[in-house]
């Protein structure tokens, strides 16, 4: 039998999306064939110590981080390269733990899908799942997004960027004479929905900027686009491929926060969308356009609004998406014939192809 590989499946994060990357976590653990893959499960709580989690522990657990803190101090854990060895070392005694090959970073928002943890893996030459640091970093930013997009003439809501310095200059009147009324109010650097208010009135401006601003220095007001939102999945390196569409229709004003992750029977996933099939192929065909446009590989999930009229335009691209077995992107692979297991090895053939094919390049004349 081929030896297996050795798996780093790194979870939590310091993140606003740290329950969910929990969630994702153990979906994956609970899919992935033990036969392939010799699993290390590698935490990072809320203040950013890594530890490696107890994996039968992990899954009987509602969430280890939060149970066990003691141990999570005593075992805490980083990732290294000495000599012929990369993987986790005990940092309290530096003693080599648990060789990597490949690491499936499933960490959502700051930290996680912005570049961060994308160049500690790059830096010690370990493969990983998953957009590189360019595209993770642009994708996890609204405002640069839209530019990229814009250039490659993908259509986008029309936005104004604010910072803490000049938003007071753009007064509610001035704003809807702009992007109309009402407008969306989000941080450039979040998601799930975290910061975002929907503002139809003088009066909520301030207070939803303020609360914006907790979350990130930059953020978009954004005319409202009135349509269904429809969802694409992407995988692939130089030859992508797109899913077929989903759609998410959210029984309270917009998909919220709660919405998303409390109130979840809120929400209704259509699987496919009912989408006009040359439509449905223009939206498929602008998600990879726009995957290849940040720069982006291994998987994204590119959302647009889609009016009535059968325009639409691109809200976002969330290059570590919810990856819990009833997520949006593994449902829309599942329905384009490609099942969670399979996925899952597809994702780490990507990484350790990209890896391959960067190795192969000269780092000297
Ligand atoms: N311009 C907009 N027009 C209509 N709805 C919007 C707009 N921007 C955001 N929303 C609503 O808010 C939700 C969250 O915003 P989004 O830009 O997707 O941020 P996040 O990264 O937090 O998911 C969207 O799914 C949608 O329901
Ligand atoms: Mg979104």
């Amino acid at each position: 039998m081929n030896k297996k590989i050795n798996l780093g499946i790194i979870f939590g994060g310091r993140s606003t999306e740290h329950e969910i990357s929990v969630r994702s976590a153990r979906s994956i653990i609970n899919a992935i064939d033990p036969d392939k893959y010799h699993i290390t499960l590698i935490g990072i709580d809320k203040t950013g110590k890594w530890y490696i989690n107890n994996i039968q522990g992990f899954l009987q657990a509602k969430n280890l981080l939060q149970a066990t803190p003691d141990e999570a101090v005593e075992n805490e854990i980083s990732i290294a390269k000495k000599d012929n060895f990369t993987g986790v070392v005990n940092i309290s005694n530096n003693q080599s733990i648990q060789s990597l090959d490949v690491v499936f970073p499933i960490l959502h928002g700051s930290f996680g899908e912005d570049g961060t943890i994308q160049g500690v893996l790059k830096a010690l030459d370990l493969p990983f799942v998953g957009v590189d640091i360019l595209a993770s970093a642009v994708g996890m930013d609204k405002d640069f997004t839209k530019r990229l997009l814009r250039d490659a003439g993908i259509p986008i809501a029309k936005y104004l960027c604010v910072n803490k310095n000049n938003f007071k200059q753009y007064s509610f009147e001035k704003i809807i004479s702009i992007l109309g009324n009402p407008v969306f109010i989000k941080p450039a650097n979040a998601g799930s929905s975290v910061g975002v208010h929907k503002v139809s009135e003088e009066s909520e401006l301030e207070s939803s900027l303020l609360d914006a601003f907790l979350y990130d220095n930059k953020i978009l007001i954004e005319e409202a686009v009135i349509g269904k939102e429809v969802e694409c999945a992407i995988l692939g390196n130089e030859d992508p491929k797109a899913s077929v569409l989903g759609e998410i229709v959210p029984k309270s004003d917009f998909y919220s926060y709660e919405s998303k992750y409390l109130n979840t029977s809120d929400t209704e996933m259509k699987i496919p969308a009912d989408v006009d099939p040359i439509v449905a192929q223009n939206i498929r065909e602008t998600a990879v356009k726009a995957f290849q446009c940040i720069g982006a590989e291994g998987l994204s999930r590119v959302d647009f609004f889609l009016r009535k009229d059968n325009t639409f335009v691109l809200n976002e691209i969330n290059t570590m998406p919810g990856f819990t077995n009833i997520s949006m992107y593994p449902k829309l692979w599942e329905a384009t014939g490609i099942g969670y297991k399979e996925l899952l090895d597809k994702l780490i053939v990507l990484a350790l192809e990209r890896h391959q094919r960067n190795m192969n390049l000269h780092t000297s004349l």
